[in-house]
């Protein structure tokens, strides 16, 4: 792949995403609507998952050697599609790589700021991410006057994992996970985690019809979109990589992965290669 890739033009060259695992497929997907004619190549840490109850070293560790692959595969740009690895590493891979190093967290706070009436925010988000207060910061900037409540639900990527995106046990959890921003007045609930989007039928049952669930995956693809432009990376229309099916990269072998990876992206994922990052 490597060998052919470096004969295209820079602008023909893949776009690298990297997650944990399965859940930043939600941003594939989007970035697949909104870039038909970009190469898409993917990385799944499927050995090293979950990133969200790390530490900062090694989720900075893990971040880097995920983006040097993809380096390696000639990607033009790195779409950080972990809010963990975007709460904790993005800014040492900015300064690291000279390429657009794209993440998930200033899209969905931007959004977010932008559709909240009452001010009131929630974010859910791992251990990490909370911990982190990265939602805080990046919303803030959107607007100084958001009031925030942030939530960890780590119990949340096992169950989009196990595919119990609508079941009683997961309706329970939430229940008891989302407590502490019922009753806040908060308007937006921003899902911090590769993995809600699955949930969002229970979520959205939760909190009630008055509360709209914001995801990243969308606002980071328009982010991309226009940073590709911006740089003068973006493909050509009639470039050979029109139509085509993402490549997907694994650390480790993972059925889940096979499984939630066809429903989330409703296509079949092709042939996966596995990847051994030390
Ligand atoms: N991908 C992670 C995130 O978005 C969730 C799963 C994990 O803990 O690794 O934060």
């Amino acid at each position: 792949m490597r060998c052919e890739e470096e004969l295209l033009p820079m602008n023909e060259q893949p776009i690298g995403v990297f997650d944990s695992g399965v859940g930043g497929l939600t941003v594939l997907k989007q970035l697949a609507l909104c870039l038909p004619y970009e190469r898409l190549i993917y990385l799944g840490d499927t050995a090293r998952l979950p990133y969200g109850t790390k530490s900062r070293e090694t989720v900075l560790k893990y971040s880097m050697r995920n983006a040097s692959f993809l380096l390696e595969k000639g990607v033009k740009c790195l779409v950080v599609a972990c809010n963990t690895a975007s709460s904790l590493a993005l800014e040492e891979m900015k300064e690291r790589f000279a390429m657009p190093v794209i993440g998930v967290i200033h899209p969905g706070a931007k959004k977010a700021a932008a559709a909240s009436r009452t001010r009131k925010v929630g974010v859910i988000g791992t251990l990490a991410t909370v911990r982190s207060r990265a939602y805080e910061t990046a919303i803030e900037c959107y607007g100084a006057d958001i009031e925030v409540t942030s939530v960890s639900c780590p119990l949340f990527v096992a169950l989009a994992e196990e595919g119990w995106v609508d079941d009683e046990v997961t309706y329970r959890v939430a229940e008891r996970y989302l407590r502490p921003v019922q009753g806040k007045g908060i308007d937006v609930l921003v899902l911090g985690c590769t993995h809600y989007p699955l949930l969002k039928p229970v979520l959205s049952e939760v909190m009630g019809k008055e509360v709209a669930l914001v995801d990243s995956a969308e606002a980071a693809a328009n982010e991309v979109a226009v940073s590709l432009r911006a740089e003068g990376l973006a493909a050509a229309a009639e470039g050979a990589a029109a139509g085509g099916a993402p490549t997907i990269c694994l650390t480790d072998r993972s059925l889940h992965f096979l499984e939630l990876g066809e429903k989330i992206l409703e296509r079949p994922l092709g042939e996966v290669e596995y990847v051994d990052l030390g």
